[in-house]
This record gives structure tokens, sequence and C-alpha cells, in this order.
């Protein structure tokens, strides 16, 4: 579609504040494709009102991902982004695509068993739903890639099956996507429960180290993350806290664990810990400096926003016309 050029695709939710995981999971990655492929990348508004969300704070979440977009290191010159409820092609092609998928499929889908679990009281349809959704947004763009963190491997995986099955019946409609997930930083664990995913949504803030969070608070969440009774910082099995920590360390210094092993032997939890708040919270000042200057400009932002929408629409039209040409709509001129 793109001059034989390979379309790189993601997104993610305004759903609450970011985490490092989201940063070092997805967003640092998404910059890594803006050379060589096409790159969109979604505020998915949509998908975040699976659970309920207070308007103002998803109004305000919605710029802030945006201008994180941004402040990551993504051009919008180059690359495409937007916000997934300007395009309404999404829950047009989602319908559809609903339509070929499985009640089963949906049923084994291990974050709508977690979140129906987390919220009993709204296990609504669009929570089950939700994978579509995705996959709608995925095969819009005849995506190539879509840079994950590993929870949302699962879902990337669906995508590949509903298009398959689809093309199966109507040949050469959808590319096949691939999931791209990172070595380093795929899963960034809690800091309170190592053995639980970071998540945006976590109720104990001190779990959680939010992208925008000052250099003291960063310091002071790592201080304070839970670690096991040894004293050696080292990298093995049972060792869930350090682990999280040293995976952590690995990714903002690029160093292997053997070499963090070899930087810390002789020394304590306490200063290894220090080192993880230190070098996380240096990293990512400069987002944050970046990120204060986009947000200064809302009318900049809206302005970014329309644009994206206007050239994702572009894309997502002609994909979804396809579609419904050969399902046999009637097309109106
Ligand atoms: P969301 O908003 O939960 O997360 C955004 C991205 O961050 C990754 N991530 C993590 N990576 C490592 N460690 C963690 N603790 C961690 N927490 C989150 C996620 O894997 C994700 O890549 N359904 C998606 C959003 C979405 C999407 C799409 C993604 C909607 N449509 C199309 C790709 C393509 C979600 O809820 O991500």
């Amino acid at each position: 579609m793109f001059q034989n050029q390979k379309v790189s695709y993601s997104g993610v939710q305004p759903s609450g504040n970011l985490t490092i995981g989201n940063y070092l999971g997805a967003l640092r990655n998404f910059s890594t494709y803006s050379e060589d492929y096409k790159c969109l990348y979604c505020v998915v508004d949509q998908h975040a009102i699976t659970v309920r969300q207070v308007p103002a704070d998803l109004r305000r979440r919605t710029y802030e991902t945006l201008a994180l977009y941004m402040a990551c290191g993504l051009d919008p010159e180059k690359v495409t982004l937007y916000v997934q409820s300007h395009v309404h092609e999404h829950t047009e092609l989602a319908w559809i695509l609903n339509c070929f998928t499985m009640f089963g499929e949906l049923s084994r889908m291990t974050q709508f068993k977690d979140k129906s679990a987390k919220h009993a009281d709204n296990i609504n349809a669009g929570l089950f739903t939700y994978p579509v959704l995705m996959a709608s947004d995925i095969l819009l763009y005849q995506t190539d890639v879509v840079p994950v963190g590993i929870d949302q491997k699962q879902h990337v995986e669906l995508c590949r099956d509903i298009a398959t099955r689809f093309n199966a019946l109507y040949p050469d409609t959808f590319t096949i996507p691939e999931p791209i997930v990172s070595k380093s930083g795929m899963k960034i664990m809690s800091l309170s429960e190592p053995t639980k995913k970071m998540s945006k949504s976590d109720e104990n803030p001190n779990a959680v180290v939010y992208i925008l969070d000052d250099k003291d608070t960063i310091i002071r969440k790592f201080k304070r993350a839970v670690t096991d009774s040894d004293t050696e910082v080292r990298f093995a099995p049972g060792k869930d806290g350090i682990n999280n920590l040293m995976s952590i360390y690995a990714c903002f210094t690029g160093k292997s664990m053997e070499e963090i092993e070899a930087e810390f032997a002789g020394k304590g939890y306490g200063d290894f810990k220090l080192a993880v708040g230190e070098t996380c919270a240096d990293a990512l000042a400069p987002v944050q400096q970046r990120f204060a200057q986009y947000m200064g400009d809302k009318a900049g932002l809206e302005a970014q926003m329309k644009k994206g929408a206007e050239e994702a629409s572009y894309i997502a039209r002609r994909t979804l016309s396809k579609v419904e040409k050969k399902l046999g709509f009637v097309q109106l001129r």
C-alpha cells in the first residue's frame, strides 16, 4: 500500500498515567521503525472505555499520551500519530471482524479473564470484544509489525488468526501482522508485588513508576521496592524483585546481567536500588522536559491530532471499502 514500504502500528490506552512498563515495553521501541517503515501510532481512547473512565481525566490523558509519543522521539512529520475515535473506520471494521471471530477464541483471552475478575461489577460486551477492535486497528493499515509488550502478544496472535480466516474466504484482503516483543523490557513487574505486571491501573502508586514521576519520587519508589532476604545483586530464579530491578537497570543502561552483577559485586541492595532510581530518573528527565513543552501548546497538539486523523483516515477508508466490496455491501459513488 505504501510503495512497498512496510508498516509498523501500535497503540496505547489513555486509561491511566503511563508507566515505565509502557515506556520500556512499547513507547521507546516505536521510534526504531521511523526510518524504514511507514509508522502509525494511535491513542486508543475507545479501548479505554471498556472500564469506566472519568471524562475529564480521559480527555486530559488523551492529550498527554499524544504529547508523550512526541516526547519519546516520534516526529509527527515522519510518523502518523492520531486518536482512535477520530477515525470512525476502526469501529466499523470491528463490527465486521466480530462476525469472523469466535466466542471461544475471545473467552480464552487472558486479559479478559484478568480484567473481568478485577471489574466483576462491569463485565460488559466491549471488554469481551476488545481484541476485535484491536484487530481492526491493526488490519486497517495493512500492518506488518506490531511492537508491544508481552501481555499484548496473545491479542496480536488472535488478530493474525482473524485475518487469516478472512483472507481464506476473501483472498488478499489483509496483511498478516507480526507481534514484535523486545527481549528486554517486555514485562516490567510491579515494585511491590514483583510477580505481577506493572500496570497503570494499579491502585498502589508505590508499585508503579510513572514516566512523569519526579526524580525524588522515582528514587523513593525504587528504595521501597520489594526484594528478598539475600544481599547479593544476582539474577536468579525466585529472586523476582531483584530480577525485575536488574531488568529495568539493563533496559536503561544497555548492560548485560553479568555486567550488572560485576558492577555491584560486594555492594548491597541499597546501593543498587539507588543506582536504578538515579539511572531511571536521568533517562526520563529529557522525555519529561519535552513533554512539558508539548503540553504547553494545546492548540499545537490539536493540530497534530487533526493532521494524524486525516492521514490515518485516508488509509483506513481504502481498506474498509475494499473489505465492504468483498463482502458484497453495495457501494454508492
Ligand atoms: P496498554 O495501553 O495496556 O499498554 C501499552 C503498551 O505498553 C505495554 N506494556 C508493558 N510492557 C512491558 N511491561 C509492562 N509492565 C507493560 N505494561 C504495558 C503493552 O504491552 C502495550 O504494548 N490493547 C493495547 C492497546 C492497543 C494496541 C492496539 C496495541 C489497542 N489497539 C493495536 C497494538 C496494536 C493495550 O491495552 O495496551
